[in-house]
């Protein structure tokens, strides 16, 4: 019974170092993880590869409904094309935020995230895991950080992926995207009820992993 398996809900917005935070305590805890994120960005992929316009709703909702991905080893293929880093470029990532703004869209992907459920548990990792997907999680944490610590964490990411990167222009985008992922009608980016929050500006990931095996230990 799936409504019994723990789940960890790891909530906030872009660069607030939630992935790397809910992957550690994934892996520490030995459970699933899933990057709701992904979903997204994959949708937003396929649908530019398509050809598929940004106000065309339902051929939007129907790449999400069909995503032909899968997840292995760390990483993400779609039609077995490994798009581990493809999907990380900012114009994916904005994409993505503009097709999640989608009732329909995010409808699609409803059950594919509900299905990383499995034992021993999972962490997921996204803006609606604690307050649409996954309601009666356990424990739900809300990361944050200043936009002045994330844009130089988004910085730092793409420099190392080899993506080309401008503090000023990522701040923009920072904004630009906080404002769309938290004034949208459909499960809009905000702290669940009951979330733990946790400013990760001035921490490390370890640390912010250590608070939140600490919250879970105490359950
Ligand atoms: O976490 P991320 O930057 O990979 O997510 C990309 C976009 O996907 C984000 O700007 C908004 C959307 N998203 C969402 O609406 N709901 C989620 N649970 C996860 C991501």
């Amino acid at each position: 019974n799936a409504a019994n398996i723990p789940v960890i809900a790891i909530d906030g917005p872009t660069a607030s170092g939630k992935g790397t935070v809910a992957q550690k305590v994934a892996r520490q805890l030995g459970f699933h993880y899933l990057d709701s994120g992904a979903l997204y960005r994959l949708t937003a992929l396929s649908a530019i590869r398509r050809g598929i316009a940004m106000n065309d709703e339902h051929g939007l909702a129907k790449s999400a409904e069909h995503l032909n991905c899968h997840f292995d080893g760390g990483h993400i293929f779609l039609a077995n094309e490994d798009v581990s880093q493809a999907i990380r470029a900012e114009e994916v990532g904005n994409t993505a935020s503009k097709i999640a703004v989608l009732a329909t869209v995010r409808h699609a992907l409803y059950g594919l995230q509900l299905s990383f459920r499995k034992a021993p548990g999972l962490v997921a990792d996204g803006r609606d895991m604690g307050t649409v997907i996954f309601p009666h999680a356990p424990l739900k944490v809300f990361l944050t950080a200043s936009v002045e610590a994330r844009a130089q964490r988004r910085y730092k990411q793409l420099i190392d992926k080899g993506f080309p990167a401008n503090m000023e222009d990522l701040s923009k985008d920072l904004r630009e995207r906080d404002a769309r992922d938290m004034n949208r009608a459909s499960a809009p980016l905000k702290p669940a009820e009951g979330a733990y929050l946790l400013d990760t500006s001035e921490m490390t990931a370890d640390e912010a992993v250590r608070q939140v095996l600490s919250w879970y230990a105490a359950l």
